[in-house]
């Protein structure tokens, strides 16, 4: 399965591949400053992928259109994993 380890903490778990890195955060109570409860509404759940680029989906429509995403930054609770990664939390 796919190991996620969040930054700064140094957290990791291992996740399916239908758990989104929202989820995955919540399990280790990692703070990902989600507001809409993993709708894809608020755009504050903001992770950056720092290793491991990879190895996640490709971005949805909603986080296409948040025009203040960096090429690395992505929405927790829009991104699922195929491998490991390492994600910075803000
Ligand atoms: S939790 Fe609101 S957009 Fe991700």
């Amino acid at each position: 399965m796919p190991k996620v380890t969040f930054l700064p903490s140094g957290q990791s778990i291992e996740i399916d591949e239908e758990t989104t890195l929202r989820e995955a955060a919540h399990l280790l109570n990692v703070s990902v400053h989600d507001r809409c409860g993993g709708m894809g509404a608020c755009c504050n759940c903001i992770v950056t992928i720092q290793e491991g680029q990879e190895n996640v989906c490709p971005k949805s429509v909603v986080e296409e259109a948040v025009f203040y995403l960096s090429p690395n930054d992505r929405l927790s609770c829009q991104c699922r994993l195929t491998g490991d990664v390492v994600v910075k939390t803000i």
